[in-house]
């Protein structure tokens, strides 16, 4: 069964993430009393609690009932149905309950943060949201004080012992977890189809320099040989090729300030993205990641780089992974490492249905919640005691990698950079896409860190 691994994630993890906390975060005062006890417990708190202690109610016998709004970017094949599944276990436990499910299409939530910020400025907050553990959720919410912290949750469903220790520092801020992480995603994943790949003679390749060689043969037998959508999933894609080329330390290093956007190491991993480019879908820019995959079953691209939502897509699709019919590598130069993501629920303050909301989080943190969701979305329970018997030959080699490889955090997916920096290499990036000049762009990203990040 599952254990997590222990130590060794946090030797990676931490500097990046403890570092990077600690240098962007201004020294606002904790959101909550030493106690534990969230300040200013909202509207909502069930009486009989003591004072000021936010009720934890048992499944199934939280609250009066009334909406549930839950809100994500959970709308395409296998991610959306991976969330009916969780939302069949939460209506079975919480009958009291409608579910609202507020999903805003577009993924990495690309449109639905934008929507939720709205919100959120309106104060009109959904009953949860899904966030990004990392910075995304630290750097955004907590830093906005837009959250409850969960520590009543996690004690009284006993989660600080069944989900990773690793974990739980990237949820939590001055010793408040803020979260409820529902799973574990892969963001370095090469996908294609095998029978497809013999066809055109041709075969994985296990780095960028291969996957060029490999690239020119597909062009030239008029195969794209790379599937990739819109700016996002060109971050995505941008990720991977900066671990694949500079490996797990100096990955690391560029999120905790010790590395050198400005090296010769990062120019020549920007060259190869640059040539990856030219092997890309002409449309690329109007797809969404979804629509990239597509272009891998139906057979006219060869490759795509994308989280293992994907894993779950090409699964809504009919392929299985058990029969062969579609194929799965760690993105060129990147065995053994581990890019990971989690999504997570989180409690907002002042929420309308706080039972409500609570009664959710109950279920995504649970194993039930999570053994429905996972299996059909194309990732591994965030909890260690997840039934592996559920999950597919894919997953379960997800379950293995997660256990040894070396882990770093995802840049698209929210757990390295704050939003603001994102947002400055988003931009650099979108310049770069129109004008490819990676001189320009290596002095943006360089900038970027600085104006920022933690290189100031
Ligand atoms: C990620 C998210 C995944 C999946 C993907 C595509 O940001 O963590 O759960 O939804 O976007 O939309």
């Amino acid at each position: 069964m599952i254990r997590r691994h222990g130590k060794s994630v946090w030797a990676v993890l931490p500097a990046v993430v403890i570092a990077f906390v600690a240098a962007c975060s201004p020294a606002a005062a904790p959101t909550a009393s030493p106690s534990g006890t969230p300040a200013g417990t909202p509207a909502g708190t069930a009486a009989g609690s003591p004072a000021g202690t936010p009720a934890a109610s048992p499944a199934g016998t939280a609250g009066a009932g009334g909406q549930v709004e839950v809100f994500s970017w959970w709308t395409a094949g296998g991610e959306a149905d991976g969330l009916e599944a969780m939302l069949g276990v939460f209506e079975n436990q919480y009958p009291q309950y409608e579910f609202v499910n507020a999903a805003v299409a577009g993924g990495a939530g690309t449109n639905a943060r934008a929507v939720l910020a709205t919100r959120l400025s309106q104060n009109d907050p959904p009953e949860s949201w899904q966030g990004h553990a990392g910075q995304e959720l630290i750097g955004t919410y907590v830093e906005a004080d837009q959250l409850e912290s969960l520590n009543f949750l996690f004690d009284d469903q006993g989660w600080r012992d069944v989900m990773p220790e690793t974990l739980i520092p990237l949820i939590s801020k001055d010793d408040q977890i803020y979260s409820v992480p529902v799973n574990i995603h892969r963001a370095n994943v090469m996908w294609y189809l095998p029978d497809k790949l013999t066809e055109w003679g041709v075969t994985a390749p296990t780095t960028w320099d291969e996957f060029l060689t490999t690239a020119a043969t597909l062009d030239e037998a008029g195969v794209t040989p790379l599937a990739m959508g819109t700016t996002w999933t060109s971050l995505h894609l941008l990720e991977t090729v900066l671990l694949g080329e500079l490996g797990a330390d100096a990955y690391d290093a560029l999120w905790d300030g010790t590395g050198d956007w400005s090296s010769a190491e990062v120019t020549g991993a920007l060259e190869t993205f640059a040539s990856l480019l030219d092997y890309t879908n002409e449309d690329a820019s109007t797809l969404e990641w979804d629509a990239a995959a597509q272009l891998v079953v139906d057979g006219d691209a060869a490759f795509t780089i994308m989280g293992d939502w994907a894993e779950g897509f090409f699964k809504a699709k009919g392929l299985d992974p058990a029969d062969g019919s579609f194929g799965w590598a760690p993105a060129p130069g990147t065995d053994g490492l581990f890019q990971f993501l989690s999504d997570s629920f989180v409690l907002p303050k002042n929420v309308g249905n706080r039972d409500g909301a609570i009664a959710w989080l109950t279920v995504a943190g649970s194993k039930e919640g999570q053994d429905a969701f996972n299996p059909i979305k194309g990732s591994i329970p965030a909890r260690s005691d997840g039934d592996v018997s559920l999950y597919d030959a894919y997953l379960q080699s997800a379950m293995d990698d997660w256990q040894a490889d070396t882990v770093v955090g995802s840049l698209q997916h929210g757990v390295v950079a704050n939003d603001p920096w994102k947002t400055e290499i988003t931009t650099a990036l979108g310049l770069f896409l129109s004008e490819g000049d990676v001189t320009a762009f290596q002095a943006a990203l360089t900038t970027a860190c600085t104006a920022e990040g933690p290189c100031g």
